[in-house]
């Protein structure tokens, strides 16, 4: 049963949609439940509406969700600013942390500190979100940078659509809306990557 987390000091920077996008794709291997940390209920919000194909549960209820043992992949969806202490939990408590953050500076900068902040031994990689589309280059030269910091980041970043705030209006997948599919290929690309990283 692999457990994907997904961290960030900054709030805003993608770890629900990320939470989501992540259990709508891993769904299809095998029954999936996204567990809700964050007191926002941001996931529990676009979960509402009952158009996504995998259940979305608060913290407090997943122990007894995960008894039933039905479930093969856990997404873990947690609010911003965690105290070193949950960092280390966090980490502990997943086969792989995933660090989303948009190529800017706010966001690369909170991202730092967070690796800084995990304990040396974390599977942990950096997802780039809200990339802007071509000809704009923020999305390639943050790569580079986190590269040559040494930093473990996923080989393609996601690109900003429109489609993921359509896809939380209408409570669905975000390959369902008009327009989804293209957004999609980002995340169809990187599951092998996703995979390869859980195996740490
Ligand atoms: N790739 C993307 N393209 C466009 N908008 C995005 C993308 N990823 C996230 N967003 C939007 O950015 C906002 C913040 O995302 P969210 O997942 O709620 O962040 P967090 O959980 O880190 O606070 C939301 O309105 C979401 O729809
Ligand atoms: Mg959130």
């Amino acid at each position: 049963m692999p457990i994907i987390s997904l961290s960030s000091f900054k709030g805003g920077v993608a770890k629900t949609t990320s939470a989501i996008c992540l259990a709508s794709l891993f769904c299809e291997d095998g029954t999936t439940l996204v567990i809700d940390a964050d007191p926002n209920r941001s996931a529990t919000t676009w979960a509402r509406p009952g158009g996504l194909p995998f259940e979305v549960c608060g913290e407090k209820e997943a122990a007894k969700l995960m008894r039933s043992q039905k479930f093969e992949y856990i997404i873990f969806d947690t609010p911003a600013r965690p105290n070193d202490i949950e960092i280390e939990e966090l980490a502990r408590g997943c086969d792989l942390l995933i660090v989303p953050t948009p190529p800017d500076i706010l966001g690369m900068d909170a991202m730092t500190l967070i690796a800084k902040s995990l304990p040396p031994d974390s599977n942990w990689k950096v997802l780039l979100t809200m990339v802007p589309p071509a000809p704009q280059k923020d999305g390639q030269e943050a790569m580079e940078a986190l590269k040559a910091q040494g930093y473990p980041v996923f080989s393609r970043g996601i690109r900003f659509y429109k489609a993921y705030k359509d896809a939380v209006a209408q409570g669905v997948p975000p390959y369902k809306v008009r327009g989804g599919k293209l957004a999609w290929r980002d995340w169809a690309e990187i599951k092998s990557e996703i995979i390869q990283a859980l195996q740490g």
